[in-house]
């Protein structure tokens, strides 16, 4: 099966109460992980490339990679570029054979993110392919950009029927309290969610597709792991899996995820190093390490998305 867009899945998934897992991929290793678990469980999957990850692993090397899981799984798999913060990658995105793209213009005035954001819509749907806005800004890192809590805003609902008339857009990612990284909230600070600004969205944007970036709930159990053996990870706060439950069943139909992969795939490469010291061969920690990603993509696709049995 061919590269699909979002469009299908996101109406099936706002229908049937669930989420799509958007799982970001940087190596053979994770797609492989990731694409293994969403064809055992039969679900939609969509596949995240940031620019960070075109950085590392190079454009081409990733569209291969995931051409060859498409062979391998024959499952609906959307192609989708994370927080592209230029019309430029987009279009990059958008001319090499992704799917869908976002359009990151987040921390810019709402004008100016109005003005690019309908740049790229517009190339992009005269290219078959979807976009993804973002209104509100949230705490954390990606792609070396730092923002810090205080500079994170909440999404404000009076604000979202304007943008996606103006844009054109087909999701919006709005900010309710998640982050991204592992540290999400402070030690003893306990994990709450905007469910109120979520709600006030769906009844301004009735039907439409909303996303959460920076849904990783930071498993204690695996941070105990890569401590045990040798990290020195401080202690994270992720966001619960129920609040994520609770998300997925109502207009949120896409969940981005990564730094629970990052975590499962480190703390079994500690693990394996540190019992096995004379191992040298890369496939000897790099098979228990995309099990590990496996085993979280399954978890998540079934305790915390729900699409499975729904490709
Ligand atoms: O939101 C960011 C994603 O976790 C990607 O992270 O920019 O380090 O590849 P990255
Ligand atoms: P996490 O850091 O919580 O995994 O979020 C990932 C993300 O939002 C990618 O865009
Ligand atoms: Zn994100």
């Amino acid at each position: 099966m061919p590269l699909v867009t979002t469009t299908e899945m996101f109406k099936k998934a706002y229908e049937g109460g669930y989420a799509i897992g958007a799982f970001n991929v940087n190596n053979m290793e994770i797609i492989q992980g990731i694409t293994e678990a969403a064809k055992d469980l039969n679900a939609p999957l969509i596949l995240q490339v940031s620019k960070g990850a075109r950085a590392y692993a190079n454009h081409t090397y990733l569209i291969k990679l995931v051409e060859a899981a498409l062979e391998e799984t024959d499952l609906p798999i959307a192609l989708h570029l994370d927080h592209g913060d230029s019309f430029e990658i987009c279009k990059t995105c958008i001319d090499g054979g992704f799917t869908s793209v976002m359009y990151d213009g987040s921390s810019l005035p709402f004008e100016e993110n109005i003005k690019i954001c309908k740049q790229v819509v517009d190339y992009a749907h005269a290219h078959g392919v979807v976009v993804e806005g973002e209104l509100g800004t949230l705490a954390g890192v990606e792609d070396d950009v730092s923002v810090d809590a205080e500079d994170a805003s909440y999404t404000k609902p009076s604000e979202v029927e304007e943008f996606v008339e103006r844009t054109g857009v087909d999701s919006l990612a709005i900010a309710i309290g998640t982050s991204h990284g592992a540290y999400k909230f402070k030690p003893g600070q306990k994990p709450q969610l905007r469910f109120d600004i979520l709600e006030e969205v769906t009844k301004r944007l009735p039907g439409f597709p909303i996303v959460l970036h920076g849904s990783s709930s930071v498993p204690q159990e695996f941070v105990e792991i890569v401590n045990k053996y040798g990290g020195k990870m401080p202690d994270a706060i992720g966001i619960p899996e129920e609040m994520l439950r609770e998300a997925a069943k109502s207009a949120v139909c896409k969940i981005n995820i990564d730094s629970d992969l990052r975590l499962a795939m480190t703390a079994s490469i500690r693990k394996f190093m540190a019992e096995n010291p004379d191992v040298f061969d890369p496939r000897g920690y790099l098979k228990p390490a995309r099990q590990a990603i496996k085993d979280m993509v399954s978890h998540k696709i079934e305790h915390v998305l729900g699409c499975n049995g729904k490709a």
